[in-house]
């Protein structure tokens, strides 16, 4: 059975991004994946301090809620990494947890070492909704996360990039992005 992880960056409970992640892992679920969802908000982690601590062995030394987070990233076979754009690229919640992946960064470019079951196997998507309209707002996120997958050993597969959608679950009047991800779930669940 396939391991999907969802991230959710958001701060906001039953936000946009919430509800589109949700909606990806109910149609991964559907399609008979094993899911589970963590939403960085509910989680202790603080940014990267630069430490090094991990420059040798490609772990990280500080202990907070990554330690729990990292074996689920590292166990997943397709990851749903779902934020709302702030100021051109992902929430602050979701680049501190990107940032405590460097540890990761050692363990694939400096130990040289596979994450996981490897690039060829691990598959990831980005789920994304910003407020204004204008498609450029999501190139800044788009060029993290891209750096982020190849660190984690994913595959950038494919994102679901919503524009125009700011209120409060807004989302719900988009007229195809939630079944979109409810779809794209299924899809991956069953490859
Ligand atoms: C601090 C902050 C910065 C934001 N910056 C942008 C931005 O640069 N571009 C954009 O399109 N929307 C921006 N927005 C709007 C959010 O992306 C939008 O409200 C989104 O639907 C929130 O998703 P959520 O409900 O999943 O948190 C910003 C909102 C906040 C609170």
């Amino acid at each position: 059975m396939l391991k999907v992880l969802g991230i959710l960056g958001s701060p906001r409970y039953g936000g946009n991004s919430d509800m589109l992640l949700d909606s990806a892992l109910e149609g991964a679920k559907e399609g008979g994946a094993e899911v589970e969802k963590i939403r960085l908000c509910d989680l202790k982690i603080s940014p990267c301090i630069e430490c090094h601590g991990c420059d040798e062995t490609g772990e990280c030394i500080v202990e907070d809620d990554m330690q729990i987070l990292y074996p689920k990233i590292v166990a997943s076979d397709r990851l749903f990494l779902a934020s709302p754009i702030f100021f051109m690229n992902v929430s602050a919640q979701t680049k501190a947890m990107i940032d405590r992946c460097q540890c990761i960064w050692v363990r694939r470019y400096v130990l040289k070492q596979t994450i996981g079951k490897g690039r060829e196997h691990r598959k990831g998507f980005f789920l994304a909704v910003g407020g204004s309209k204008n498609p450029e707002k999501f190139m800044g996120a788009e060029k993290t996360i891209r750096a982020f997958f190849a660190t984690l050993d994913f595959t950038y597969e494919k994102d679901l990039l919503i524009a125009g959608v700011d209120e409060m679950g807004g989302i719900i009047k988009h007229p195809s992005a939630l079944d979109d991800a409810r779809n794209l779930g299924r899809e991956i669940a069953s490859v």
